[in-house]
């Protein structure tokens, strides 16, 4: 078999080879500086070529199929060694595949408050982990890792300080990731590891690996519940009114259902002086509420109510909001808590959403990598504008306008509509049994 025709096989054979196939080693020159970095190049690499079963199954008919005939088009002919377009696209994937790896790195960065620390001037990692009392060597490799695409720059006596990606690693930055660094790095990242199993039955994989849905974990983890609600708030720091754009017309109070600390809430108030707010949530997300609220001076025209919304929501509003609460849910138990809210508010009340709407074609990919983490996580779902507009329909509520908004927070305007809910969840998007 000709080395062009082969499978490419790992540079580190060690790892890869099937140790009872038989080997032989070629010698090829070292890859082009520039391919991005994957691993480090000696001046000459040795790749062992694998010929033993696993090749033979990648290889069989290999002449025939497409990515072989890519993989011989994309190399010197005489040399075997892959051209530039082919080496990228494979450094590529395996960038993707070996994401994790940077999703432990970041959460490491994020835990220790390492950007928070380089804010101060550029350090080195053997002073970094005397302040953090962290192993100095273990702690240069994730840096110099993250360095490698680009959170640090790292200066020639080896300090390292912030990049303007590194930036939204601190902590006290408006649209600050740093406490999104550190969630993602906990119960997401363990409930990633079951994602096949919610493509094998459909059941939500949080639920599988902690053996209870997130929000009872939330409510039985108080340190889980700090970093989530963190996240959460940290997603409404901005500056700006989050309901820009919505006309509330005379309408005087506005419920937050699922408000979390109350940080969106604050923020609508803030922009409209007359408003007064109803925050509601389960007892375990509202704890730093009462102080959240004190800081942003809106506390004398804010209650805050607790309990289920699943149950009931708070009668005496004339404005409804949720703000990324139906994409946790499923259709069926979303539609619960849409028909709630619909027997809760005034013929002319308004009911606001602020959830991302997928575009029908070509979804960014941050946008369908959320939706992934609502099915992993919940077992709810991103949904587009059609399938809103279906689901609040059989809520009783009319879509009235959608307003795109940043990332993932477009903004639906929905009214009571002349038509009495009570029909039953439709069979698509159901939640698993042991969900309901
Ligand atoms: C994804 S967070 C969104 C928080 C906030 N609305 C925001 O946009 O930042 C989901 C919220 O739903 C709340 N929640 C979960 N189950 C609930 C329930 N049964 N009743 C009311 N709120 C609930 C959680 O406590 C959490 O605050």
């Amino acid at each position: 078999m000709a080395v062009n025709e082969m499978p490419r096989p790992a540079k580190n054979m060690n790892h890869a080879r099937d140790p009872t196939a038989p080997n032989r080693s070629v010698r090829i020159p070292s890859l082009p500086a520039d391919r991005g970095g994957v691993e480090q190049g000696t001046t000459e690499d040795t790749r062992s070529v694998n010929e033993g079963p696993a090749a033979a199954r990648l290889g069989a008919g290999a002449s025939e199929t497409k990515l072989s005939r890519r993989r011989m088009e994309g190399c010197d002919p005489r040399s075997g060694v892959p051209d530039r377009e082919d080496e990228a696209a494979r450094d590529r994937l395996y960038l993707l595949a070996s994401g994790f790896r940077m999703t432990q790195a970041l959460y490491v960065a994020a835990k220790l408050g390492i950007a928070d620390r380089l804010v101060r001037g550029p350090q080195d990692a053997q002073s970094l982990a005397g302040e953090l009392n962290v192993h100095p060597d273990s702690l240069f490799r994730v840096l110099r890792a993250l360095a490698a695409v680009g959170v640090f720059t790292v200066d020639p006596q080896g300090r390292f300080a912030l990049s303007p990606v590194g930036e939204y690693l601190r902590s006290d930055v408006q649209d600050s990731l740093a406490a999104f660094a550190t969630f993602q790095g906990e119960e997401p990242y363990a409930a990633f590891g079951d994602l096949l199993h919610t493509v094998r039955t459909g059941e939500t994989a949080f639920d599988h690996r902690y053996g209870m849905g997130h929000f009872d974990y939330l409510a039985r983890h108080p340190e889980a519940g700090v970093t989530f609600h963190r996240t959460m708030a940290a997603g409404h720091a901005s500056d700006g009114d989050p309901l820009e754009g919505c006309d509330l017309g005379d309408r005087r109070v506005l419920v937050d259902i699922g408000g979390g600390r109350g940080a969106l809430l604050a923020a609508v108030l803030l922009h409209r002086p007359t408003l007064r707010g109803v925050l509601f949530d389960v007892p375990v997300a509202l704890v730093d509420a009462p102080a959240f609220l004190e800081a942003a001076h809106v506390t004398d025209r804010c209650e805050i109510r607790t309990g289920s919304a699943f149950d009931a929501v708070p009668s005496g509003g004339d404005v409804y909001v949720l703000s990324r609460i139906l994409h946790d849910w499923p259709d069926d138990r979303a539609l619960q808590l849409l028909r709630n809210c619909r027997a809760a508010m005034p013929p002319g009340g308004l009911l606001i959403l602020l959830e991302g709407v997928l575009p029908e074609t070509a979804p960014p990919p941050t946008r369908v990598q959320l939706d992934l983490m609502m099915m992993v996580m919940n077992g709810g779902r991103e949904r587009t504008e059609a399938e809103w507009r279906r689901l609040l329909g059989r809520a009783g509520f009319a879509l009235d306008r959608v307003l795109p908004g940043r990332r993932n927070q477009d903004r639906i305007l929905a009214s009571p509509s002349g038509v009495v809910p009570g029909e039953a969840p439709g069979p698509e998007h159901r939640s698993p049994p042991e969900d309901r």
